[in-house]
């Protein structure tokens, strides 16, 4: 037992070394007072006695927790400082370690010094007790007669050995995000892509129910940074992994006794595949890392694709009426609702002047409010509070509200005139927290709002930080958006916010737990939501994931899509509609009528359940699948969907995934297409063991044909 541990819980350390478990994962880390920290292992749990063992069998990593910059320049840093006296070498060792029970998990704090300056580090491993997910992040500050400046400043790090290891990330653009890519890990890489996730699957190929996979997410709305890399010296080769805010035109002048602190690494490791690590994101997801999701979440009619910036009142009256007789329970306004002086008539005007088009809404929003009180639905609006266009009431009245490099003319985003706000400006904090919370207070009606994001960060200068803080725009920006939204939640914990960065491409659990869900991609189109939709899964849970059904042929791609075939994707998250009801027959509006009373009876095990992926659609076998189950598995929701359409085409038999072997199931088809008979598995009973060992046939004999079948225990 080492002196200097102070200890709160039955969690203890055993001879220097510090154990930090989730119920069926742990960590340990080298402790010795004086001495480097060092990180020895990650992987399935170890009890206290067992710790031996690790090291035993040699499967301990015993290499530096956090290696700093300087005096080992071989190694690939996380944290590379200058001092005040320009020397630019840390030498940290341990000072302290302290384990204490906080809410849900064990907190474990090292303490860490340089040995020659006054400089401290302290390392944070969050592990939670119910949940396998374990947080880890950085507080740096010193005691120097001047600023110190951070040039890099990981979250986190951690080892796995080389072997047959392989990596799925997301990459993506407008209208395709979250384009999964598993390929061997080899060698460095520097900048995964657009996505802070990653899952390292370390048997091989990458397997959905099998296989140890460890999965990290770096939670920062910013530029991020996982660094790989590989490192062959010692005799045991590891691959050594890196996770923090991107560092590039970012370095941070810390003053002495400020506190640098990183943001959060999520790590979590699984035996149960891809699947198995998801689920783990999915559960911590859902117990607070995305706001509320102790509340189902309701369906929604959006605006966009019905009218896109063609707002007027009874337009907005007839689609409130339509997803009220449908069976909706929200109706969300979304862009082109305001502008005073200047309309927003297209998007080259008007951001930032959040005041209503009286000419479009002579009613204004309690108009609206009270329309929608009277169908018996809620009122959601969307605002867009961190940007601005040049034309505009607010920068004319305020132009060095903008980020702006210097002298220069500014470059613009969307419409050619978009800008975004210096949101390190505390002033411009202040005013898009007004514009929330004069829309809340105004219109206490207003549910839901969609807090849209079409832009970048183009402009890199700021009028409010000093000339030698102006590295800091990146970081400054970020944390300025989280005090808005850490103000907007204290006062408004139950609006729904939906996070929008012109579609998913730019989720991250930086915000997630101040948003209740995201707008998965701009791109509706059934078939290639298929893809982003189980790319996002890989990370974030199906009550954040905003799925809407839209018009046919699609707007985005012009693929023409049965509407059963559109329901039956968007039902398998949050579902909502995004299309002009106005212009759908009958028929089409008694099927979406049914398919949302369905989603309402499933909704439960679909926001909640746990998700089995069965088979991808990156597998190019002809068709997709999946499903969901509740916990106690006597409710399961299963999906597929035919991609494409061949002669005598070979389809798998699908096994399925997450039920109880022991169990009987009565299989029930729901969404039925209009005028077709239920498949034939339909009101047949079946033991957990056949279907998730032998295993169903499908009959899908068309392109876009799916089944939908609900498994209740009998
Ligand atoms: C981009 C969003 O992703 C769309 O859904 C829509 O809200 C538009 N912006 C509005 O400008």
């Amino acid at each position: 037992m080492v002196c200097f541990l102070s200890i709160a819980t039955t969690l203890r350390a055993w001879e220097g070394n510090v154990l930090i478990s989730t119920p069926n994962t742990s960590i340990i880390l080298s402790a010795t007072e004086g001495q480097q920290l060092r990180f020895s292992y990650f992987g399935e749990r170890i009890e206290e006695n067992q710790i031996h063992q690790v090291f035993d069998s040699w499967a301990g990593f015993h290499r530096p927790a956090y290696p700093v910059f300087g005096t080992s320049t071989y190694e690939i840093s996380a944290l590379h400082a200058v001092h005040a006296d320009g020397n630019q070498t840390l030498d940290l060792v341990v000072d302290k370690v302290e384990q204490n029970p906080v809410k849900d998990a064990i907190l474990t704090v090292i303490t860490m010094k340089d040995r020659v300056y006054p400089f401290t580090v302290k390392m944070y491993y969050k592990a939670y007790q119910q949940i396998d997910m374990i947080e880890t992040w950085v507080e740096v500050s010193h005691n120097e007669k001047k600023a110190v400046v951070l040039k890099r400043f990981d979250s986190g790090h951690f080892l796995i050995r080389r072997a047959d290891v392989w990596i799925s990330s997301l990459h993506g653009h407008w209208g395709a995000e979250t384009q999964l890519e598993s390929e061997p890990l080899v060698g460095i890489r520097n900048g995964l892509g657009d996505h802070s996730e990653v899952m390292f699957s370390l048997d091989g190929k990458p397997q959905e129910n099998s296989g140890r996979v460890i999965g990290a997410a770096l939670c920062w709305s910013g530029r991020t940074k996982i660094r790989v890399d590989m490192d062959d010296t010692f005799g045991r080769s590891v691959h050594s992994i890196f996770a923090g805010m991107n560092e590039e035109a970012s370095e941070y002048k810390l003053e002495p006794e400020e506190v640098f602190t990183t943001p959060v690494l999520a790590l979590t490791y699984s035996q149960e595949g891809i699947g198995g690590a998801s689920r783990n994101f999915h559960r911590w997801a859902r117990a607070g890392m995305v706001h509320g999701c102790d509340k189902p979440r309701d369906i929604l009619l959006n605006s966009w694709e019905g009218v896109y910036l063609n707002i007027k009142e009874p337009e907005m009256d007839q689609m409130m009426n339509d997803i009220a007789s449908m069976g909706g329970e929200l109706f969300v306004m979304d862009d082109g609702w305001f502008g005073r002086k200047y309309r927003r008539i297209n998007d080259n005007s008007s951001l930032g002047d959040w005041v209503v088009d009286t000419e479009k809404l002579p009613n204004g929003i309690q108009g609206l409010t009270d329309t929608a009180k009277k169908y018996g639905i809620k009122f959601g609006i969307w605002i867009e509070p961190e940007f601005t266009n040049t034309k505009s009431e607010l920068i004319d009245n305020h132009p060095d509200w903008v980020l702006r490099a210097g002298s220069r003319e500014l470059s613009c985003g969307r419409g050619g005139t978009q800008v975004a706000l210096d949101l390190c400006n505390p002033k411009v904090q202040d005013f898009v927290f007004h514009v929330v919370d004069t829309l809340l207070a105004n219109y206490p009606d207003i549910a839901y709002i969609k807090w849209d994001a079409n832009g970048e960060l183009l402009n890199y200068g700021s009028s409010y930080l000093p000339k030698d803080k102006q590295s800091h725009i990146y970081i400054d920006y970020h944390r300025g958006l989280v005090r808005v939204m850490e103000r907007i939640r204290a006062k408004y914990p139950d609006v729904v916010i939906q996070a929008c960065g012109s579609g998913g491409g730019l989720v991250s659990y930086g915000v997630m737990p101040y948003f209740d869900e995201f707008w998965v991609s701009d791109n509706t189109d059934a078939l290639q939501r298929l893809f982003i939709q189980w790319g996002t899964s890989y990370f974030y849970p199906s009550i954040a994931m905003a799925q809407h059904v839209s018009a046919s042929p699609n707007h985005q791609t012009g693929r023409v899509v049965p509407l059963k075939f559109r329901f039956d994707v968007a039902i398998t998250g949050r579902l909502g509609m995004e299309i002009q009801p106005k212009n759908m027959t009958d028929e089409e509006k008694d099927f979406s009528k049914k398919a949302i009373a369905t989603y309402k009876s499933i909704r439960p095990v679909i926001q909640y359940g746990d998700l089995y992926r069965l088979i991808s659609p990156y597998d190019r076998k002809g068709v997709t699948s999946m499903m969901y189950a509740t916990e106690d598995k006597s409710r399961a929701v299963f999906f597929v969907y035919k991609m494409e359409q061949f002669v005598n085409q070979l389809l798998p038999r699908i096994r399925m995934a997450g039920l109880d072997p022991k169990k009987n199931y009565k299989i029930r088809e729901l969404n039925v297409a209009p005028g077709a008979n239920p498949c034939f598995l339909n009101d047949r009973v079946f033991s957990g063991a056949l279907l998730m060992n032998t295993g169903i046939e499908l009959q899908l004999e068309r392109e876009y044909a799916s089944w939908v079948l609900e498994l209740t225990e009998i």
